[in-house]
C-alpha cells in the first residue's frame, strides 16, 4: 500500500504531479476557459460578492494565505484569511454578499466546521474546498470544489496542500472570469501556466537528492528559521510547520520585511535560515529586497539555504546552499517552492529517528475544537 516507499509521506510527496493534474482535470475547456459548473453558486451571485473570507486550520490555512494574493490580484475583491479557531469568536462582519471559503483536507475539522456554520447563520454563502467526498464540511456548505489528491494517509499534509492551492487558483481565476477584470489576458495566460504546473512539480521532485543530503547534515540543529515575502511568506510558514510537526524542531517562518523589526536578533553563527526568493522578473523590487536581507543575515553568521528560480544569478553570492526551482508566474511559485520544504522536513524527521507518518501528539483529523 505504500507502493514501495518507506513512508506514506514519501509516496504522497511523489504523487503530487498526478494529484495536481487530477485536480485540474475537466475544469479547463478547449478554449482555455474555466468550467466550474460544479460550483453551484450562480454567476450572478458571484458577481455580487463584495468580500471573500477564507477560514481554515494549519496547512490549509497557509493555502488560504496564498489564495488571498491571487484573489485580490485577479478579482480586486477584498479577501481576508482567518484561522478557523479564531473566526467566530471575534464577531466577524458577514452578509449575503460575503463569500466564505472553507478549506479542509479531511472535511471533518471541527474548528473549520464551526466557522462555516457561523458564517451561514450570518447569511454568507460558503464554498468548501475539500479532499474527502461526502464529508461534513462539504455537506454543510452551499457549494464544494473537490480537490482530487486521493486519500492522504500521512498526518503531515503534502499533496492535499498542493491541490488546495490549485483549487484556490481555480476559484480566483473563475471569479475573475465571471466578473471580468482588467487582467483578462493575464488570466488566460495563467490558466495555460497552471495546466503545466504538474510537470514543473515533477521536475522539482527529480532534483531533491541534495536537499535530502542537506537535511541529514542538519539533524543535530535545534532551530531553523524560514523567510519569505509576498506568496513566499506563507510558503515559509508552511516550511516551518512541516519541520515542527515532523522533526520536532523549533522552526519559525517570518515575512522577510519584518526581520529588522525583531527577528534578526535571533541570528547567530551557523543558524540555518531558509529563504524563499521571489522571481527576479515581475516584482523585481521584492527580489532585490530579499537579496539584501540575505546579505544582512549572512553578515551575522546565518547559514543560508536559498530556494530560487533557475537563472536567478543574483542570489548565488549569498547562498550557502542553493535549491533551484523552475520559472513560474509569481503567484504560482508556491506550487514548486513548497516541495523542497516537504522533502527537507521528511528527511530531517527520518534522520532524527522520528515516526514520519504518525508524529507524536498529532491526529490526521482534528474533530474537537
Ligand atoms: C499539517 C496538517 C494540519 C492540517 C490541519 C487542517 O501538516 O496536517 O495542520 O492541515 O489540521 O486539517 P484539514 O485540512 O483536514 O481541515
Amino acid at each position: 500500500e505504500k507502493g514501495g516507499y518507506d513512508y506514506f509521506m514519501l509516496k504522497e510527496i511523489a504523487e503530487q504531479p498526478k494529484a495536481v493534474a487530477d485536480t485540474l482535470l475537466g475544469r479547463i475547456d478547449a478554449a482555455g476557459s474555466l468550467t466550474l459548473d460544479e460550483v453551484r453558486i450562480s454567476a450572478s451571485e458571484l458577481r455580487e460578492v463584495d468580500k471573500v473570507v477564507i477560514v481554515a486550520c494549519g496547512t490549509a490555512f497557509h493555502a488560504g494565505l496564498i489564495a488571498k494574493y491571487a484573489i485580490e490580484h485577479w478579482t480586486r475583491i477584498p479577501c481576508e484569511v482567518e484561522l478557523a479557531s479564531e473566526f467566530r469568536y471575534r464577531d466577524p462582519i458577514l452578509d449575503q454578499q460575503t463569500l466564505v471559503i472553507a478549506i479542509s483536507q479531511s472535511g471533518e475539522t471541527m474548528d473549520t466546521l464551526m466557522a462555516l456554520r457561523h458564517a451561514r447563520e450570518q447569511g454568507a454563502k460558503v464554498l468548501a474546498i475539500c479532499n474527502t467526498n461526502g464529508s461534513t464540511i462539504p455537506r454543510e456548505s452551499d457549494a464544494v470544489l473537490y480537490t482530487h489528491a486521493g486519500p492522504e494517509v500521512a498526518v503531515a499534509s503534502t499533496k492535499a496542500f498542493l491541490t488546495q492551492l490549485v483549487a484556490c487558483y481555480l476559484v480566483a481565476l473563475y471569479l475573475g472570469q465571471v466578473r471580468g477584470t482588467k487582467w483578462g489576458d493575464e488570466i488566460h495566460a495563467v490558466i495555460r501556466d497552471l495546466a503545466q504546473i504538474g510537470r514543473q512539480v515533477e521536475r522539482v521532485l527529480q532534483t531533491m537528492e541534495p536537499v535530502r543530503e542537506l537535511a541529514r547534515s542538519l539533524a543535530h540543529k535545534n532551530t531553523v528559521l524560514f523567510l519569505g515575502r509576498h506568496v513566499g511568506y506563507p510558503v515559509a510558514l508552511e516550511g516551518a510547520l512541516k519541520l515542527k510537526e515532523l522533526a520536532y524542531m523549533h522552526a519559525e517562518g517570518f515575512a522577510a520585511g519584518e526581520l529588522k523589526h525583531g527577528p534578526i536578533a535571533l541570528i547567530e553563527d551557523d543558524l540555518p535560515v531558509v529563504v524563499v526568493v521571489p522571481s527576479p522578473r515581475g516584482r523585481s523590487v521584492l527580489h532585490d529586497k530579499i537579496v539584501s536581507n540575505m546579505q544582512e543575515i549572512r553578515a551575522r553568521g546565518a547559514r543560508t539555504i536559498v530556494i530560487a528560480e533557475e537563472g536567478d544569478e543574483a542570489v548565488v553570492p549569498y547562498a550557502d546552499h542553493l535549491i533551484r526551482i523552475p520559472v513560474t508566474p509569481t503567484l504560482l511559485q508556491p506550487m514548486v517552492a513548497a516541495v523542497p520544504l516537504q522533502v527537507f522536513a521528511c528527511e530531517l524527521a527520518t534522520a532524527r529517528g522520528n515516526e514520519v507518518d504518525q508524529p507524536r501528539n498529532l491526529a490526521k483529523s482534528v474533530t474537537v475544537e
